[in-house]
């Protein structure tokens, strides 16, 4: 027996209904409530008995279907919380071509490596980075930033095994750098989170004076991590002022701009981005800004042989041979930690040749203005304090109540997204909680945001 199906004709037909009710979904994406948490009911049919036989296509349909509506909500064009990317309909094709090929990217002479290649070509292209720069398409930001402080902490480990590590980052940096140094066998200490000036940017002068400190102490500075976009406000660190401060004191220079790097696309943000050209790495996300579906994270290391020598180190059953199946110029085995690697990349290859950068770089100029739009609504009202600058594609406000602000603001968050509404996120800036707004959707539009903004003062006038 296979697990092919028993009758190919019946199975293509539930596949052409199964692609119906998924474009039906996406195109009704704008319609329907943003979120809708998952019902008891459904968590009870779910938990059922390890299946010892199978059903059939059509009863698994259905059952696809039915968990359909479940989904975090960031197709919807109200879906403003954390940073998540709404996808694209294109991405679908892909997705089935990639199921079909079920190709492992971990290595050998096939095509994936060849689109993954391709793909780091452009990535590195739109960075300003050199052509001969190396990288990986990643599950996300988190592993990108491992995959390259690996190769940073190795090159300073290789020149002084002894030498104890440090590295620097502003007090806004997301915690996947603080896990990337646990991870790594650093340590979470040798993380040293640098204050951050009045626009939640890296100060440079605390930074430096950090590192004047830690190499008095007998340490050994090893890195500084930048961020473009900052996940609570989407602040934009002083990308050429850290490159300076990393080449008079030879330090490794990484910068993570899971969303933000997106921002060099934009004719109004980019310039503040462009020293991204002059960073040893960088870790992003496709799968956010660039509506690439989920997961697609990218590492770009601009010393190939640095990135190379930090990971390759093949066993004699994973030998490279110079034909046949064994062959291939580039395994990503030797540039990363995993073997077994889905074909990410064929998705953001297929998005970027489908919609091309003009159209990317379009959705996020018109997020950003829509941030300074929302920035200006709240402004005009009363009731609404806006909470911190707004640089890029994030928002950060509330409703001004004269007692228990936090837990009401709080409060108005979980009511929107209760109510299928929108969906912003809660953080929280100098003990103030925040109402954070971001936009990283090419669905949305400023209608969304008036209809957010009145929600929140109808919501904040009941609280009162
Ligand atoms: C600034 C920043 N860095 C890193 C990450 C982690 O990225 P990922 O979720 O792709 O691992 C995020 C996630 O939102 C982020 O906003």
């Amino acid at each position: 027996m296979t697990l092919d199906p028993k009758n190919w004709p019946a199975f293509r037909k539930t596949a052409h209904a199964m692609l119906d009710a998924s474009l039906d979904k996406l195109e009704g994406a704008r319609e329907g409530r943003v979120w809708t948490p998952v019902p008891k009911s459904l968590k009870a049919e779910i938990n059922t008995p390890l299946p010892q036989g199978g059903i059939s296509e059509d009863q698994m349909m259905a059952e696809l279907e039915a968990i359909m509506p479940y989904n975090p909500g960031n197709i919807h064009p109200r879906f403003f919380g954390w940073v998540n990317g709404a996808g694209a309909p294109s991405n679908i094709l892909a997705e089935m071509a990639g199921a079909a090929m079920n190709a492992n990217c971990g290595g050998r002479n096939h095509v994936g490596p060849v689109i993954e290649q391709q793909v780091i070509r452009w990535a590195a292209q739109i960075m300003g980075m050199p052509s001969e720069t190396t990288g990986l398409i990643s599950s996300g930001t988190s592993m990108a930033t491992v995959t390259a402080l690996k190769v940073a902490r190795d090159k300073f480990q290789r020149e002084n095994p002894e030498a104890k590590l440090v590295g620097y980052t502003g007090a806004q940096t997301h915690s996947c750098v603080r896990r990337a140094f646990d991870l790594l066998g650093i340590g979470k200490d040798a993380l040293r989170l640098v204050q951050c000036n009045d626009d939640f940017e890296i100060n440079l002068s605390a930074l430096q004076d950090a590192i004047d400190k830690d190499r008095a102490e007998g340490f050994t500075p090893f890195s500084v991590i930048g961020t473009v976009g900052a996940v609570n406000v989407g602040a934009i660190d002083d990308l050429d002022g850290l490159a300076d401060i990393c080449e008079k004191e030879e330090l490794w220079f990484h910068v993570d701009g899971a969303f933000g790097a997106a921002a060099i696309l934009s004719p109004s943000v980019g310039h503040r981005v462009k020293a991204l050209s002059r960073v040893d790495s960088l870790a992003f996300d496709f799968h956010k800004w660039w509506q690439v579906n989920y997961e697609a994270g990218c590492v770009l290391i601009r010393d190939p042989y640095l990135h190379r020598s930090s990971y390759a180190n093949r066993p004699e059953y994973l030998r490279h041979d110079e034909d046949g199946l064994a062959g291939g110029d580039f395994w990503a085995v030797d540039y990363g930690p995993e073997l077994s690697r889905s074909f990410r990349a064929l998705k953001v290859w297929t998005h970027l040749k489908t919609h091309g950068i003009d159209a990317i770089a379009e959705v996020v100029e018109r997020n950003i203005s829509q941030a300074q739009y929302l920035k200006r609504r709240v402004e005009a009202e009363d009731k609404l304090e806006l909470l911190a600058p707004v640089a890029l594609n994030i928002c950060c406000f509330r409703y001004d109540f004269r007692y228990e602000s936090n837990a009401k603001n709080a409060r108005i968050v979980v009511d929107l997204q209760e109510s299928g509404l929108a969906a912003p996120s809660s953080t929280i800036i100098d003990d103030v909680t925040a109402i954070r707004v971001n936009l990283t959707n090419h669905r949305t539009q400023e209608s969304d945001l008036d209809i957010l903004v009145d929600a929140v003062l109808e919501m904040g006038k009941e609280l009162e």
